[in-house]
């Protein structure tokens, strides 16, 4: 098996799921992909990294505001934040931080959505693009300084 420079994680099974009409079965499949399979992901793989290799994961911005229906995302982004610190110190010396952007508006998943509102309500007067979360985990995976934190790529909606 090659050896990893570098491990980015961003699968995500990530549905609206409101408690009226909650869905445990896709609750357990949102959960058990963001932590568990993060987790497990993390573990096959780390008998491969290089010495300076280190490792992104992806969260997202309803850790902070959550929306109806977010209580299932809500809650793994948040623990997402506790997942990098436990696992900074279990790979230690690897580095593990966690990305979470705003709204993408340029990515697949919003191909057909109308974004219009959310991008007025960001600062910069648009919603970050695909190549600014890749510059910004470019960023959490060369920096050696960077290990255990939580950076937001938002345009400075959280200011909000
Ligand atoms: N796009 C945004 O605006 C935005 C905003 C905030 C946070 N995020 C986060 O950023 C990350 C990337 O977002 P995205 O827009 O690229 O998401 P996306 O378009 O929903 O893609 C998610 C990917 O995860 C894969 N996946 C799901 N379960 C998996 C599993 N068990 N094993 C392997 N792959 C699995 C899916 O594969 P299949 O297609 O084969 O199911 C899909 O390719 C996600 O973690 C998302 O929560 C995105």
């Amino acid at each position: 098996m090659p050896p990893l420079d570098h491990l980015v994680i961003t699968a995500s099974h990530q549905h609206p799921n409101t408690l009226r009409d909650f869905d445990v079965a896709a609750a357990v499949t949102a959960v058990t992909t963001k932590l568990v399979g993060y987790t497990e992901a993390v573990r096959v793989l780390s008998g491969r990294f290089t010495p300076a290799a280190s490792v992104v994961l992806s969260g997202g911005l309803a850790k902070e505001r959550p929306y109806p229906g977010s209580t299932v995302i809500t809650t793994f982004t948040s623990a997402i934040t506790g997942l990098v610190k436990t696992l900074a110190v279990e790979l230690a010396p690897h580095r593990v931080n966690a990305l979470h952007p705003g709204l993408v508006g340029d990515s697949p998943r919003w191909r057909d959505a109308d974004l219009g509102p959310q991008a007025g309500r960001t600062p910069i007067g648009r919603l970050v693009t695909m190549a600014e979360i890749a510059d910004a985990t470019d960023f959490l995976l060369g920096n050696g300084g960077m290990n255990g934190h939580d950076l937001f790529v938002d345009g400075g909606f959280l200011t909000r």
